[in-house]
């Protein structure tokens, strides 16, 4: 399973990918706004930290605007994957960023009829979001797992970006249900090395280690 990063931290991204927690990174508007910088000096700073997938979304919302945007993303580095929203608009400039050569990310899918059109038009990923189905009282995860169903009945190559991850608990289920890669903000990727009892065990070994008076170096 690859672990992309949902951010524009470059601290973050850097720090995690140091030691290998770093796959791709992804970014939407909201987060390009949060940063406060041009996307394009963003998304370059990203590619040179980054040589996997780095997600970055138009702003358009016409097909050949949308091309326009894409193609100019695409120029800041050859690991940019052009985002676009699925719609009929998304879908089509989709198929023909594809046919181009380049690497498609279709967000803001919630259905898997949609991840179906997704497919079909040729994204090289597609992002369902679980957590705001949650939100809605509605589980994220049985999309993932209705997606995972439809793309090996039919081997669509395309990938399963499971997206709007809030918790430990969407990775591993993620994770099982066999999304090809979760992107997560980085406080929930620490947040899955954190257990009770391992920090309650590495207290007890601390306090028995001084015991000892030894030194290791
Ligand atoms: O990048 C898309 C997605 O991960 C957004 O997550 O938490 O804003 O629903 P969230």
């Amino acid at each position: 399973m690859k672990f992309f990063v949902d951010t524009a931290d470059i601290e973050s991204i850097r720090e995690l990918s140091e030691f290998g927690m770093v796959d791709g990174v992804t970014t939407n508007p909201s987060i390009i706004s949060k940063s406060g910088r041009h996307i394009r000096d963003v998304i370059e700073e990203i590619c040179s930290i980054i040589k996997g997938p780095v997600s970055a979304e138009v702003a358009a919302t016409e097909c050949d605007t949308m091309m326009a945007e894409g193609r100019k993303l695409a120029e800041i580095a050859s690991n940019v994957v052009i985002k676009l929203p699925l719609t009929w608009d998304g879908l089509k400039a989709c198929r023909k960023l594809t046919d181009e050569g380049h690497m498609v990310n279709v967000t803001l899918c919630f259905s898997a009829n949609q991840a179906l059109l997704a497919a079909k038009a040729g994204a090289s990923f597609v992002s369902p979001f679980i957590g705001r189905l949650d939100d809605i009282n509605l589980d994220g995860l049985d999309l993932i797992e209705e997606i995972r169903t439809l793309y090996d009945n039919f081997q669509f190559p395309t990938e399963i970006l499971a997206a709007s991850i809030r918790s430990a608990n969407h990775v591993l289920h993620s994770a099982l249900i066999g999304a090809d890669v979760i992107t997560a903000p980085p406080a929930v990727i620490r947040q899955l090395a954190d257990h009770p009892l391992t920090d309650k065990g590495l207290d007890q070994f601390l306090a028995d280690w001084k015991k000892t008076g030894h030194h290791i170096v």
